[in-house]
């Protein structure tokens, strides 16, 4: 186990960005964790809003012994740990939206941002940081798609906070033991999308059937009868109804 990271959560006030925080920080594994970011950061240059004491904002920093070719694979073993962390502390159940959206009745109230520091050596560290909205409030645009657990005690968040540290190490642990395999079936029964879906890349759109999910974690689709399987990075994910 990470002891020393465990040992190791820095509780901030407000921030720029954990996961910016923790990419500067020094060499040793750690675990950031903010009451408010003024610069959050969402997948795809996207701002990921961050409230005082409106939600969990959070990033680890682990040096990896895996592959580089492993490491988009931590985003999906997190939200699987994430999924149970929450259902243990707030007795909803969660689903997954591939590849780091975690779901609460359809909406989102969580995403993970993995992030790779490279250094002459390859992959110097990586930093996975994970946005709960435990009591966010959001604007008439988002309120569609995104939603908050109703974490109002200071408590209750930091219970959920500690599942969620033990949760990633332990995941993390198997995952250098087993690699992703060791999630995918529960990946796979908590994902949020079925039937046709529609992936869109920087510059192309592509329409088909879902089949699954392999086990390196890239999700594959039937178009016209042709397999094709794309990784998580650039692409976007939209089932046909809504945000799901
Ligand atoms: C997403 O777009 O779904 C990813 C959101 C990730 C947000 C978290 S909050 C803690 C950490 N610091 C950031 O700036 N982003 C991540």
């Amino acid at each position: 186990m990470h002891e020393k990271a465990i040992e190791n959560i820095k509780y901030l006030g407000s921030v720029t960005s954990t996961n910016d925080i923790a990419k500067k920080a020094g060499d040793a594994e750690a675990v950031f964790v903010a009451d408010e970011q003024t610069a959050g950061k969402g997948s795809k240059g996207r701002a990921w809003q961050s409230s005082l004491n409106e939600g969990l904002y959070m990033s680890f920093l682990i040096r990896p012994t895996i592959e580089a070719a492993q490491i988009p694979g931590i985003t999906l073993m997190v939200a699987v740990v994430v999924c149970n962390a929450i259902e243990s502390v707030c007795g909803v159940s969660c689903t997954i939206k591939w590849p780091n959206d975690v779901l609460v009745n359809g909406k989102k109230v969580c995403g993970i941002l993995t992030e790779s520091v490279f250094g002459a050596q390859g992959v110097e560290r990586v930093v996975c940081g994970i946005g709960i909205n435990t009591n966010q409030k959001f604007g008439v645009e988002l309120s569609s798609k995104a939603d908050s657990l109703g974490i109002r005690t200071k408590r209750q968040k930091m219970v959920l906070c500690n599942r969620v540290v033990t949760g990633f190490f332990e995941g993390y642990d198997m995952y250098q033991q087993k690699g992703l395999t060791a999630f995918m079936t529960e990946f796979k029964r908590r994902s949020a999308i079925k039937g046709t879906v529609t992936l869109t890349a920087p510059n192309q759109e592509y329409k088909g059937t879902l089949i699954g999910f392999d086990d390196t974690g890239a999700i594959v689709i039937d178009i016209n009868g042709e397999l094709h399987r794309f990784i998580a990075g650039e692409i976007s994910l939209r089932g046909e109804n809504g945000y799901v």
